[in-house]
């Protein structure tokens, strides 16, 4: 684990640098909104890991505060990931497929593999250490069908001390034998996993169907059954990414209205759960979405790299649906949210949409923790808040800091820095105020 695991003796501690988050939800399109609270060179407050306040740096710090001077850096809650998969890092960047060939050739034998309890256990590490190495501080996560996957990845967080929403991927058809379940198997290993995890500490677990196609009726009526008898859990699957996956799904399920109705006739669609993708959905389906408080985790960069489509960011928005932003590595290229976001906006650019860099950020900050339920935790700098936050540089090269002196106004400049900046730009991810990535070298982070 990286950097200087300990919070300072008293608890107290001071980052100094220019603030930026949301007070509320900005408005599509609006460069200007009253939403965005930018406070720059102030010292933001943290006692016992939680955000305390904030003060500008030209008021002396109170007495016993470990000051950290960032002057002239930005600073930003956590990115939450609301859809990514710690056993696929092995399989980013695979060529020349859509995501059902995808799948079957690259994705399922990289999975199979995390039966051991070794690849599970150094996954996990790996996973989380370069999720927060892109500062990203809490996460929705598929592991794999195998218990032993979720284990090591929820123990891994507790170490960390992360925010973290995961569970055992079901599927019991359609898929190889090394990774189907059955539905009784399944159904103890949940159980099992819901007691030794979820509400422990800062962990939470997701009843996660993988999709459709690879879970019997049977397996998503037990799906189903599960979130009604505890709806403090979430749910989290994939719905209505590729072409080809929703014609299959309309063979599989006749007798269902559309992808999202087979979930909804299981009982899965409720104010936890998390789809992602949600490219071929129609308004009956956002209205459904609407209804249920249901949200959608818009993963641009992997809808771009397996050619699965362009999501209608205005149009689920404007049917009242929560959306969130997600890398879903590994069919997503980057684990970096800032990748993630760039992609974004070139999706909506090439529907001729305007993604603006406040819409952005919000969806994967204060939108995505209050699409969890999780507003009251994570997602801004507001005092009371777990202290999740990163300290970026501006920019780290000529280019860069060319581009950022030329800037004209707040969005512009910061829309600049979601466009250029990488993983070379975070100095410092701190969850619950203890520093878990310190950048050693600019050149050679991460
Ligand atoms: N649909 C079912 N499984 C997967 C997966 O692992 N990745 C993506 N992108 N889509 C899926
Ligand atoms: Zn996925």
């Amino acid at each position: 684990m990286p950097a200087s695991a300990t919070l300072a003796p008293s608890g107290r501690i001071a980052l100094r640098g220019d603030l930026l988050d949301f007070t509320g939800e900005p408005e599509w399109g609006e460069a200007h909104t009253g939403m965005v609270r930018f406070r720059p060179d102030h010292w933001l407050l943290i006692d016992g890991g939680h955000v305390t306040g904030a003060q500008p740096a030209t008021r002396p710090l109170p007495a016993g505060y470990e000051a950290h001077d960032h002057a002239g850096r930005l600073i930003l809650p956590g990115f939450i990931d609301t859809h990514v998969h710690s056993a696929q890092l092995g399989v980013i960047g695979s060529y020349g497929t859509e995501l059902l060939d995808w799948l079957n050739t690259y994705t399922f034998p990289a999975e199979a593999r995390h039966v051991d309890p070794d690849v599970a256990g150094q996954g996990a590490a790996l996973f989380l250490d370069a999720l927060l190495a892109r500062g990203t501080t809490a996460a929705v996560v598929f592991p794999t069908v195998h218990k032993v996957s979720v284990d090591c990845l929820f123990r891994a967080a507790r170490q960390r001390g992360m925010r973290l929403v995961a569970g055992k991927v079901l599927m019991d058809r359609h898929a190889p034998d090394d990774l189907r379940d059955d539905v009784a198997g399944a159904e103890r290993d949940c159980l099992e996993l819901i007691s030794a995890w979820h509400g422990r500490e800062r962990l939470a677990f997701a009843v996660t169907v993988r999709f459709a196609p690879t879970s019997s009726e049977a397996q998503l009526a037990m799906a189903g059954a599960l979130c009604r008898a505890d709806p403090t859990l979430y749910m989290q699957t994939h719905v209505a990414e590729n072409r080809d996956e929703v014609r299959w799904v309309a063979e599989l399920f006749p007798d269902a209205r559309s992808y999202l109705d087979v979930y909804e006739r299981a009982g899965l669609l409720h104010a936890r759960s998390v789809l992602a993708h949600g490219i071929w959905l129609d308004g009956t389906d956002r209205a459904l979405l609407r209804e249920r408080g249901a949200q959608l985790a818009h993963s641009p960069s992997s809808n771009l790299f397996l050619g699965s489509g362009l999501f209608d960011w205005p149009a689920t928005r404007d049917a009242g649906v929560a959306v969130s932003l997600a890398s879903d590595v590994g069919g997503g290229t980057d684990l970096s949210m800032i990748a993630t976001l760039r992609d974004a906006y070139k999706v909506q650019a090439m529907a001729g949409q305007r993604l603006t860099a406040w819409v952005a950020l919000h969806a994967a900050t204060r939108g995505a923790a209050n699409a969890l339920g999780l507003g009251h935790e994570i997602g801004t700098l507001e005092a009371g808040r777990v202290a999740d936050l990163c300290v970026w540089d501006w920019a780290v090269e000529p280019v860069g800091r060319h581009r950022m002196a030329v800037a004209r106004g707040l969005h512009e400049k910061v829309f600049a820095w979601m466009t250029l900046a990488d993983r070379t730009h975070l100095v410092s991810a701190r969850v619950a105020g203890v520093e878990r990535y310190a950048r050693t070298d600019p050149a050679s982070s991460g």
